[in-house]
This record gives structure tokens, C-alpha cells and sequence, in this order.
């Protein structure tokens, strides 16, 4: 049952109230067109955001290999012409967000990551758009997909589940303390740095959630939902903590706790709510997943009063110095990196050329939608 994920291909879903479109990760088509220009005319009609500091020219980047591929396109390994330095490009198509009915989640992915500075958060430099796409320029985390490491030894030891775990609680605690919730929550998002560390990327479901209240969007990827966002109950931070006893789980275990041939079937497992513990699980661990999976949101590890506090304090993280958490040298995973922008780490796609700078012959149907690209 679970081979069908134990391979890459999880699946984000995203639905509005009452809409019937389920978004999903895969390559698609760009069926937009455009038109190339000089490279001064390109320049010119790209707009660069203003709030990040660091300018750094689209013109100026050489785009290499493909990372990873998306929902909306692709994310690709870029390096600066005039520096020796790489970056991460993420692509997103317009039309595929607008058909999508992403704009909103894509405009709140450009302006929350650029609000957030953390370390174990993969850090925003600008962002740029054309007639055609949306371009993030991220710093290039060279370690690969926690998930590729993970599927690569099985499953992780107390020891490590416990690190990279912490580095998780560190990052949610401080996102949670500007009333950011992450919501995809998976090894996927996860990105080991050439030290082993955390960052967290893909903000493209995070939202800024007023204390007190709720949204309602079913989104995620269905193994990794808590049972209010499948009911529709209306969710808040307490899914963030849900999903870290998934990931806490899934590390332990090498695979996640509720599996399905498909999402309804998923679903299902996660509203009953039985978990079988492996019989290698520690005691510690154990009580600290239960209480985290624990459907009733006002009981939920992590949601009282004192939040991140409780979560930190439990026994499966003695031993942890959270005052001293990001002085921490490396991680239990030193991945291999032969240089800064070696992708060893990383799957190999067929690729796609991508030529930015895309102008638009005649009146733009995405004129206003991205104005903070
Ligand atoms: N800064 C980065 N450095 C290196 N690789 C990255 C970086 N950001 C993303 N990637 C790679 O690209 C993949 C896709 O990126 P991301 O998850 O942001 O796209 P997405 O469209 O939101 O994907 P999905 O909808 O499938 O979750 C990631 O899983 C990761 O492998
Ligand atoms: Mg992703």
C-alpha cells in the first residue's frame, strides 16, 4: 500500500470552500506564450520586488539544472555571472496558478518568506516576473530533500529524529510568533544545508492568521492533514504541530502513520485515528506523537496557553539546549557536496528550457495580479 508514496509523488492538495479543484504536484505544459526581446527590453519589463535588500539582475543569472519540479513549474539551480555564487530559481507559471485559482497563495508565499528571517528557513533574495512567470530567487540549499535522505537509510534514529525535530519546533515556534502557520509540513519541504541543518522551503500554503482566528482552506498533502482541515472546521496554528507528529513518525518509522491507495482512503485512517506503533518506537517518542496527533485541537500538544513551551519541555526532547539550538556545528547527516553548487544531492529531471524576460504582445490578462512580484 504505502509504495505508492514510498516513491516521490506525494501529492499537495489545495480546495477552496465549495470549489472542485484539487491542485497536485507534476509537470504540466506551459501553454502560455510569449515573446523574447534584446535584454534591455527584457530588463524593463521585469518588475523586481522592493522590500527584499539584495538586488540581484535576472540578466545576471546563468540557469542551469532542474531541482525539483512543482506545481506551477519547476525550481532550478541559477549562478550569478558577475559573482561565484549559486541560487535557487523557482518558477511559477501564470497560468497555471490563475487556472489553479492560486493568485492569492502565491502572492502570500512571496510576501511571508520575504518577512521571514530564521535559519533554519530558506532565505528569499528577490523575486521577478514576465508575461509568462513568477521567479523567486532563493539561496541554494545544496543538501537535498530531507525526503531523499530518509528514503535513502529507511528510516532515522531516535538521535537524529530528535535533531532535525527540534530545528522544526525552533522554526514553527518563531513563524507561529509572527502568526505565520506553515501548513505543508513533509520531507519534501525539508532541505538539509551543506551542515546538515534544516530549511524549511515552499511557503506556498503559509498564512498570517490573526490569534484567535481560523481559516478554512483544505490544503496540504493529504497524509499530513489534521482531521479539522479534512472536516473543515475551520484550522489554525494546532495543524503545524499535527503534522510535526506525522514528520516525527514518519522519521522513526519510514513511512507515515495514516496511508491510503488515494486520499479519501487516507482521510478515513486519519479521522479514525488508530496509530500502530512499531514495536522499536521509544516510549518518549510514542507519548509525544500521540499527543500531538491528538484530534481534539484544545488538547493538542503545543495549543495551550503556553504553545511552543510544552512541546519543548517534553521528554523526547531531553537533552536539547534550546538557548543554544543554533550554535549547534553540524548535523547527524553531513550531506556530500563536492562544491557550492554540486546537485549530487538532488533527483534528475528531464529538462525544460527556460528563457526569462517574456514580454507581452498586446494587453496582459495578468495585468495587477502579482503586483508585489
Ligand atoms: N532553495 C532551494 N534549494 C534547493 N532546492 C530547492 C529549494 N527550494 C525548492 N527546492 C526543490 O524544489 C522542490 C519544489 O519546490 P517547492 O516545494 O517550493 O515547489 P512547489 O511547487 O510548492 O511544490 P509542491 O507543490 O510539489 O509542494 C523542493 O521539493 C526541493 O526539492
Ligand atoms: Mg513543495
Amino acid at each position: 500500500m504505502w509504495s505508492k508514496v514510498f516513491k516521490k509523488g506525494r501529492k499537495d492538495i489545495e480546495q477552496e470552500e465549495g470549489d472542485g479543484d484539487l491542485r497536485a504536484s507534476g509537470n504540466k505544459k506551459d501553454s502560455s506564450s510569449g515573446e523574447t526581446t534584446d535584454e534591455e527590453q527584457q530588463l524593463s519589463n521585469l518588475t523586481r520586488s522592493l522590500r527584499i535588500s539584495e538586488e540581484i539582475k535576472y540578466t545576471d543569472l546563468t540557469i542551469l539544472q532542474t531541482l525539483g519540479t512543482g506545481t506551477f513549474g519547476r525550481v532550478r539551480l541559477a549562478k550569478s555571472k558577475s559573482q561565484e555564487r549559486y541560487f535557487a530559481l523557482k518558477q511559477l507559471k501564470k497560468t497555471e496558478v490563475v487556472r489553479l485559482k492560486q493568485v492569492e497563495h502565491v502572492n502570500a508565499e512571496r510576501e511571508l518568506l520575504a518577512d521571514v528571517n530564521h535559519p533554519y528557513v530558506v532565505r528569499l533574495f528577490c523575486s521577478y516576473q514576465d508575461a509568462t512567470s513568477l521567479y523567486l530567487l532563493m539561496e541554494y540549499v545544496n543538501g537535498g530533500e530531507l525526503f531523499y535522505h530518509l528514503r535513502k537509510r529507511g528510516r532515522f534514529p531516535l538521535e537524529w529524529t530528535q535533531f532535525y525535530a527540534s530545528e522544526i519546533v525552533d522554526a514553527f515556534g518563531y513563524l507561529h510568533s509572527l502568526d505565520i502557520i506553515y501548513r505543508d509540513l513533509k520531507p519534501e519541504n525539508l532541505l538539509l544545508d551543506s551542515n546538515g541543518h534544516i530549511k524549511i522551503t515552499d511557503f506556498g500554503f503559509a498564512k498570517k492568521v490573526k490569534p484567535g482566528d481560523r481559516t478554512w482552506t483544505l490544503c496540504g498533502t493529504p497524509e499530513y492533514l489534521a482531521p479539522e482541515v479534512i472536516l473543515r472546521y475551520g484550522h489554525g496554528k494546532a495543524v503545524d504541530w499535527w503534522s510535526l507528529g506525522i514528520l516525527i513518525f514518519e522519521m522513526l518509522a519510514g513511512y507515515p502513520p495514516f496511508v491510503g491507495q488515494d486520499p479519501m482512503e487516507i482521510y478515513e485512517e486519519i479521522l479514525a485515528g488508530k496509530i500502530g506503533f512499531p514495536s522499536h518506537f521509544e516510549s518518549a517518542a510514542e507519548d509525544l506523537i500521540k499527543k500531538l496527533l491528538t484530534a481534539d485541537r484544545s488538547r493538542r500538544l503545543g495549543s495551550s496557553k503556553r504553545g511552543v513551551k510544552d512541546i519543548k519541555q517534553h521528554k523526547f526532547f531531553k537533552g536539547v539546549d534550546w538557548e543554544d539550538l543554533h550554535n549547534r556545528p553540524h548535523g547527524p547527516i553531513l550531506p556530500e557536496v563536492a562544491h557550492p553548487g554540486d546537485t549530487a544531492n538532488f533527483e534528475r529531471y528531464e529538462e525544460e528550457p527556460l528563457i526569462m524576460g517574456k514580454t507581452n504582445v498586446g494587453s496582459d490578462p495578468y495585468e495587477g495580479m502579482f503586483d508585489g512580484f
